[in-house]
């Protein structure tokens, strides 16, 4: 009878262990806490004058109810300029008003600049929510450049409408990409590209751009443990450009991992992020 009683009780204490161990697992796989990742990307010869300008990105946040925690993240980064890289909101979204007081808080931080996602692409509220974003201290870049004068140097600060908004298809839009970049360049000035998508490396290069912000890829969506990123669009299983600083000639690309969720899957092992990145001079 004592066995018994002891028996039942090692049972007892084992489902204990092993409900606690997935309980864990799935909270360490869950992730939701936001972090920061920094990098540091060289600055073109000639533009010394931006040693240690830092700028954040936002991006793919998916109408996310992100503001506070972002709030307190930029904050602590104190970034020189914001760069949105588009999908703040959904495609099926019709209620804009809490990406707005995001967007708001952030030109609140710092000189804010917004390139559209696919989302904006797909959602027929774009055209309200440009305007909206204007009205709350954000410069919407679609297909259009804004040189920022900034400690005595030029920032030409270059956004794109999504490639796949292109009526001719993407084949086109991917050919017609680096003069695309050209056109909105500047000689001499810090050419920042704010572009959605990861997957254009190399066109981005071709057009000149000197460090080109992403998103879209969602870090892969779930990022295993040892084998690295599973999916993303336009690159499919175990994509390459999902999460970091990726390299073209002398163009620089760096990927967020973003802020929210646009799907039905839960991002797993691949918790939300604000990206910072410090430009600094060559040798240092
Ligand atoms: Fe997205």
């Amino acid at each position: 009878m004592r066995g018994g009683r002891e028996h039942a009780w090692k049972r007892a204490a084992l489902l204990l262990a092993a409900g606690a161990a997935a309980a864990g697992g799935c909270a360490w796989a869950v992730q939701g806490k936001l972090t920061t990742a920094w990098y540091e990307v060289p600055l073109p010869a000639g533009l010394e004058g931006l040693d240690g300008v830092k700028i954040a990105q936002i991006s793919d946040v998916h109408s996310a109810d992100l503001e506070r925690p972002l709030g307190a993240a930029l904050a602590a980064a104190a970034p020189d300029l914001i760069v949105m890289t588009g999908d703040l909101v959904n495609r099926e979204d019709r209620e804009l008003s809490r990406a707005l007081s995001l967007a708001r808080m952030a030109a609140e931080t710092a000189p804010a600049f917004f390139a559209p996602g696919n989302h904006e692409g797909d959602n027929p509220c774009w055209p309200e929510l440009r305007d909206r974003l204007e009205e709350a201290g954000v410069q919407v870049l679609e297909d259009r450049a804004v040189l920022w004068s900034l400690r005595g140097e030029g920032v030409n600060l270059m956004g794109l409408w999504d490639v796949t908004h292109d009526p001719l298809g993407w084949a086109h839009a991917q050919a017609a990409l680096p003069e695309r970049v050209r056109a909105l360049r500047r000689e001499g000035a810090l050419n920042v590209l704010l572009s959605h998508r990861p997957s254009l490396l190399e066109e981005y290069g071709a057009g000149g751009a000197d460090v080109v912000f992403c998103g879209h890829a969602h870090g892969g969506q779930v990022r295993l443990p040892l084998a690295g990123p599973v999916f993303a669009p336009d690159e499919g299983l175990f994509p390459k450009h999902t999460a970091g600083v990726y390299q073209a000639g002398e163009t620089r690309m760096v990927v967020s991992r973003g802020l929210g969720n646009g799907t039905p899957y839960p991002r797993l092992w691949n918790g939300p992020e604000l990206v910072v990145v410090t430009m600094k001079r060559a040798g240092t």
